[in-house]
């Protein structure tokens, strides 16, 4: 878009909430992609290293040729007018504990950064990151009252990243071949499916054995923790370019089909609950979810999953009444 002057506006604008490893590494691949303007938000303690991140990755521009600004600030106002917030505020895990273990501080810290979000970016779409993740994305929904289609979580991207990762070092295809696809919660019970996976069309078990493809199903579940036990804490690269993969599609309205947190009114036999799906996601947010009939085996899995994420949730509800 051009205005009279010849100016060029309407960029789009995404505020990423934590300035952390996650939110930090989401705003370097959005602007290195040139998607939109960030804008990175902290606490207020967290001020001068908000700014000084955001200051540090804006003079990237001239050096890897990208026209988006980033704002540091502990500000809300200036969150205003965001196309796209995403949020990844809360403690990461530490060696040893699990996903789950970071609710009742998570809870707490996502409940009113929503709060803050409904109130200064009323019309965004909210990426949810924090863990424990589809029990966060139920908290923002409840704290911000957003409309379902407004309020994705983000955990199947980073899943099925690391999952093809496995599958394209194992086989040594390009990565741009691999094809998968994942349902569940974002736990160690997630639900890698290898009956829907393929290298460029072809059944990945052409190229492995059923055995070793079980391995590197075992190792995407658990990847998350294979990389806090290596370095401490939680993954921040993938997860920022996987949020990044569901900001673009938003932005561009590109209408890709992701594995997200989104909000079952029945697919799957899940209802009420936000749980790992197929979701077309596009300008609007979530477009639709997509149902592929499962094998007995597959829908068990996976009712299993989403009954993980039900107890999670009722452990929220038990926390804060007021976002029963
Ligand atoms: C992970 O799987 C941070 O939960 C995220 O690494």
């Amino acid at each position: 878009m051009l205005d009279n002057g010849g100016v060029v506006v309407g960029r789009a604008k995404v505020t990423v909430v934590g300035a952390g490893n996650v939110g930090a590494s989401c705003a370097l691949w959005i602007v290195a992609q040139e998607l939109a303007d960030v804008v990175l938000v902290d606490i207020p303690q967290m001020e001068g290293p908000t700014k000084g991140k955001a200051l540090d990755l804006y003079e990237c521009a001239p050096i890897q040729r990208f026209d988006c600004t980033v704002t540091g600030t502990a500000d809300y106002a200036d969150i205003a007018g965001s196309d796209v917030v995403v949020l990844t505020a809360g403690l990461p895990r530490k060696e040893g504990m699990s996903r789950d273990d970071l609710i009742n501080t998570n809870c707490a810290i996502v409940k009113s950064v929503s709060e803050q979000i409904k109130e200064h970016a009323p019309d965004s779409i909210l990426i949810v990151v924090s863990n424990p993740l589809d029990a966060m994305v139920y908290t923002a929904w409840k704290a911000t009252g957003f409309p379902t289609q407004r309020i994705i979580g983000q955990a199947g991207c980073l899943d099925i990243g690391r999952f093809k990762t496995f599958i394209a070092e194992e086989t040594g295809f390009s990565v741009e071949d691999i094809n998968t696809l994942l349902l569940g919660g974002h736990g160690d019970d997630m639900v890698p499916l290898p009956r829907f996976t393929n290298i460029a069309g072809i059944p990945v078990t052409e190229f492995m054995t059923e055995e070793r493809l079980g391995e590197l199903v075992e190792r995407a579940k658990k990847g998350g923790g294979e990389i806090v036990g290596l370095l401490g804490t939680s993954a921040y690269y993938a997860v920022g370019a996987a949020i990044t993969q569901m900001v673009e599609a938003i932005i561009h309205d590109k209408r890709r089909i992701l594995p997200c947190a989104g909000y079952c009114t029945g697919q799957y036999g899940i209802d009420g609950l936000f749980v790992g799906v197929p979701c077309v996601l596009g300008k609007n947010g979530l477009e639709r979810i997509l149902e592929v009939s499962l094998e007995p085996d597959e829908a068990r899995l996976l009712t299993e999953s989403a009954a993980h994420v039900q107890e999670l949730v009722d452990v929220v509800q038990k926390l804060d009444p007021s976002l029963a």
